[in-house]
């Protein structure tokens, strides 16, 4: 995993098409951190790609996470198929003239990530209705159809920052994306506009460049734009890091977990390093998302003196000599319902 903020997504639409299971590979050992898949139905845009069907064959050639770009008229009708390919996310356009909360019902009650995507001209405030059902925001800096175009700079300095407004449903995890003309030039300004993914196209597939040396370089100055543009000088944390929140006996440990994660931010519970108790039971370390770590603690810092407490006394309710029936329950350690 990457070191720093920014992740790149590799788009595949400028590689070789003849060759795509190669192209994948490619990228992998390059060291992008997922790919992007660009599908055009030559209706929405005045190009066609691939279907559901080359995302399918590509799926078992990766285990990189696979984001559906797609840039068709009738998303819904083939959503099945997408999900079914082992799409990861799957980003549409907002533009279109179909219902378009059924389908980002469907993407998330297959449990990917939903996202949609807007064209240059096309003003955010049309996300709005739809935000809380998004996960992702993709802001195209070029008009969709082709590799290769030129960054509209003012149109990612209008809406990138601007964009994370419509994430706001979700604690944790939710990304804006750009896509379209992302380059070493273009890199150090989006990533002083606090974007998460960058949607890399033809700046990959340029005959004689050192691939790896461009993610790196790309992903690099975008954390520099982070730092020095929008963090006042602070390193930005990765955002797949994870920074331990407290330890707890199970019993409590497992309780405070659903607490901080009914709030939509993910934790992972995993037994501390210290001895076992008497009756074999150890302490558990609940650790969180660093990006989300203020968050819970501005949430969750007085539940955490109070479960710390709760967890003395579960404690000394288990000391030998203990008289049962005190703190939480006696020995059991478990809090009467
Ligand atoms: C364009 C696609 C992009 C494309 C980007 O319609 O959505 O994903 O691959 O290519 P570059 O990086 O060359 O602009
Ligand atoms: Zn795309």
């Amino acid at each position: 995993m990457a070191d720093g903020r920014a992740r790149v997504a590799a788009s595949i639409l400028d590689a070789d098409l003849g060759n795509l299971a190669y192209a994948i590979r490619r990228a992998e050992k390059a060291g992008t951190d997922r790919f992007h898949l660009d599908v055009m139905d030559g209706h929405f845009v005045p190009n066609i790609t691939f279907g559901p069907r080359t995302i399918k064959a590509l799926r078992p050639r990766t285990r990189l996470p696979l984001d559906a770009h797609l840039m068709v008229s009738e998303p819904g009708r083939f959503i099945g198929e997408y999900l079914d390919a082992g799409c990861d996310s799957v980003t549409f356009h907002v533009e279109i003239d179909e219902p378009i909360e059924p389908t980002l019902r469907a993407i998330r009650g297959a449990g990917r990530a939903a996202g949609l995507a807007v064209r240059p001209g096309t003003p955010l405030e049309v996300l709005e209705p739809y935000a809380p059902l998004l996960d992702i925001v993709l802001v195209m800096a070029v008009e969709p159809g082709f590799g290769g175009q030129a960054f509209m700079k003012d149109v990612a300095a209008a809406k990138l920052l601007a964009a994370r407004n419509y994430l706001r449903f979700k604690a944790h995890g939710g990304e804006v994306q750009v896509d379209g003309g992302v380059n070493r030039e273009t890199a150090e300004f989006i990533g002083a506009q606090g974007t998460d993914i960058l949607v890399v196209g033809s700046a990959l597939w340029i005959k004689g460049h050192d691939m790896a040396r461009e993610i790196r370089l790309i992903r690099a100055l975008a954390d520099e734009g982070y730092q020095f543009g929008l963090n006042n000088g602070v390193p930005p944390i990765p955002r797949d890091r994870w920074t331990p929140f407290v330890r707890l006996p199970r019993p409590i440990a497992t309780k405070a977990m659903a607490v901080i994660e009914a709030g939509g931010i993910p934790v992972i519970m995993l037994r501390g390093d210290g001895p076992a108790d008497e009756a074999g039971e150890r302490e558990y370390d609940l650790s969180v998302p660093m990006s989300a770590e203020a968050l819970v603690v501005e949430r969750h810092a007085a539940e955490r003196d109070r479960w710390l407490s709760d967890a003395e006394a579960w404690r000394a309710s288990r000391a030998p000599g203990a008289v049962p029936g005190t703190a939480l329950g006696g020995a059991s350690g478990r809090r009467p319902a």
